[in-house]
């Protein structure tokens, strides 16, 4: 029988083609955007790690999502370094969550609060996702926008207190494969990442109407 991670991953790599071929994160990623576009793709990301990183401390004690929740992978601190970067030192002024965020995020803290195992499946969706495809984003964001390689604009990519992500993520499997969950509860967190996913698309959709291409 397959891993739990090798059967989460599996369950959702359709819609990870799926949020990597978006409209916008190709538009992105292609170079065709402002600067704007990545701010507030950046101002979107903050409303949702605020979601998942103001609830972890109450979780850190749960048996299930507990050891997923690592201070070396907080990403609120290097966010808010970088939108400042981004917006300057009122950019909380300007903070605006998109419908689709709100509905992202909103989903993330009601599992926060009332279903660990479901808070697995955002936290493995956005931090497995960020210490690897991440890194690709970080490194066109450097190029396009001109930001100095790991450092202000780009901080939220760069986990600094990870020094082998490979090694990371490794660990981070294990810990998907050795989780408390009987088999229907590791079907219903895997359905909860696809959902994750989903939500991810919604929030790409929603920046694409709102940063058309003018060509
Ligand atoms: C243009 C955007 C993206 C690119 C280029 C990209 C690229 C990648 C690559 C190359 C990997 C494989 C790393 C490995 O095998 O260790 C990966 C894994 C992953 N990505 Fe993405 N990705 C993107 C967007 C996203 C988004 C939007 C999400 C969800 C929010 C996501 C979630 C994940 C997850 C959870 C994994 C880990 C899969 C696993 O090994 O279990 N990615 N990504």
């Amino acid at each position: 029988m397959d891993s739990f991670s090798s059967l989460i991953r599996t369950a959702s790599h359709e819609q990870h083609t799926e949020a990597e071929t978006s409209t916008f994160m190709s538009d992105l990623l292609g170079g065709r955007l402002g600067v704007d576009a990545y701010a507030r793709h950046t101002e979107q990301l903050w409303f949702v790690y605020e979601a998942l990183e103001s609830t972890a401390g109450r979780l850190a004690r749960d048996p299930v999502a507990g050891p997923f929740v690592r201070p070396e992978l907080f990403r609120l601190p290097a966010l808010e370094r970088d939108l400042a970067h981004l917006r300057g030192p009122d950019w909380r002024d300007g903070l605006d969550a998109l419908p689709a965020t709100r509905a992202y995020a909103d989903r993330v803290r009601e599992c926060a609060e009332r279903w660990p195992g479901g808070y697995v499946a955002h936290h493995y969706t956005r931090y497995l996702g960020d210490l690897s495809g991440g890194q690709i984003i970080r490194d066109k964001a450097e190029r396009t926008w001109g930001f100095a390689r790991k450092g202000d604009g780009v901080r939220f990519y760069v986990f600094e207190q990870i020094a082998n992500p490979a090694a990371f993520k490794r660990g981070y499997r294990e810990l998907l494969d050795g989780i408390s969950a009987d088999e229907l509860e590791r079907q219903r967190i895997v359905f909860e990442c696809k959902r994750a996913f989903a939500l991810n698309t919604d929030v790409f959709r929603a920046l694409g109407e709102e940063f058309p291409l003018s060509a």
